[in-house]
């Protein structure tokens, strides 16, 4: 069983050796290994139980050291990695050879970020690899916004969980790619569209693939629960019935017990709903119901993204 800790020197012992890790970031706990060890990426792959064409994240802790994983920065991509790095949003980029094409998929892009966890950057800084870190969970599963909830699903495979404490943000990085110097927004991410477009002007969103997917995180079904989850039309409530739960926004559903209901944030803040999310999800799905339905999120800053998740973990 995996020791869960606060040691980064001990997570860098195991990512030294070939070993892969459970790491705390600001978006959701990773699952990762040296992105140059193929061996440890290998091993990423397998006790994810992911596909191979399902490429990895790799980050490391300073735009100095990016110049060694890929070949160009797009100016606009340059924007945003100087205004919102370390943070939640991945760069697609035109990667050098030194990234294995396994990381990649065969991809000729590599998708990189600084993540912003004080723990995790001090652990980057330590080492002389990036680290490729898909989310922590069983492919096709809830991303883990702590270290117990990937001790619960990953816990007997790894040897180490560094322990961050909750996810800040709750939700995986937004991904942004780049063709001709223009932005397309490929994964709805804890990095709201509209500090983006801030930033770099309108971007063209294409988040939305049933098959060949550019980004996997792009498959309609994904990040789900295992109870059957129905997303709600706004404003409406569903029928109330006695094996049923709720994930709603402000306020609870009527007729529905109330200890098989979630708020997400009492005060309507996107924000707090967003780190709310998941762990939310994973307490409904470990109740004795039988289906979850959820209320959607209004359509601004992290709604998109909440709305973009519910839709992808709802039966449809
Ligand atoms: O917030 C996050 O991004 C978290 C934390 C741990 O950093 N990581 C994460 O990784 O969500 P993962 O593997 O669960 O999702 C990464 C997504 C996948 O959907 C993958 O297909 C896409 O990024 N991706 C990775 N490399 C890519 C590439 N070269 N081109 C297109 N999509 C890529
Ligand atoms: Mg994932």
């Amino acid at each position: 069983m995996a020791q869960i800790g606060t040691d980064t020197r001990v997570a860098k012992e195991f990512l030294e050796a070939g070993n892969v890790v459970g790491i705390p970031t600001e978006t959701v706990y990773g699952l990762a290994g040296n992105a140059l060890n193929l061996d440890a990426v290998l091993t990423i792959f397998r006790v994810k139980n992911r596909p191979s064409f399902d490429p990895l994240i790799v980050h490391t802790d300073s735009l100095a050291k990016l110049d060694q994983f890929v070949t160009d920065i797009p100016e606009p991509a340059r924007k945003l990695a100087e205004t919102y790095w370390p943070g939640p949003l991945t760069l697609l980029l035109p990667k050098r050879d030194l990234i294995p094409d396994l990381v990649t998929a065969g991809l000729h892009r590599v998708a990189v970020r600084i993540p912003n966890h004080p723990l995790t950057l001090a652990l980057l800084r330590s080492l002389d690899f990036p680290l490729a870190a898909p989310s922590a969970n069983p492919f096709g599963y809830i991303s883990p916004t702590t270290a117990q909830h990937v001790a619960d699903q990953l816990g007997d495979q790894i040897p180490y969980i560094l322990d961050g404490g909750p996810a800040g943000i709750g939700l995986e990085s937004t991904i942004v790619g780049f063709e001709n110097n223009k932005a397309t927004v490929f994964r709805l991410g804890g990095m709201a569209l509209e500090q983006i477009e801030q930033i770099i002007g309108p971007v063209s969103v294409q988040t939305h693939s049933t098959s060949n997917p550019k980004a996997p995180g792009m498959l309609s079904s994904h990040y789900a629960p295992r109870k059957p989850l129905i997303l709600v039309a706004p404003g409406e409530t569903p029928e109330p019935s006695e094996r049923a739960g709720a994930l709603v926004f402000r306020e609870l559903f009527g007729g529905f017990h109330s200890e098989n209901q979630r708020i997400l944030s009492p005060t309507g803040d996107l924000n707090e709903a967003a780190k709310n999310l998941f762990a939310y999800l994973r307490a409904l799905d470990a109740l004795p119901i039988d289906v979850i339905y959820a209320e959607p999120m209004p359509n601004q800053g992290l709604g998109w993204a909440i709305n973009d998740r519910l839709r992808r973990a709802s039966v449809q």
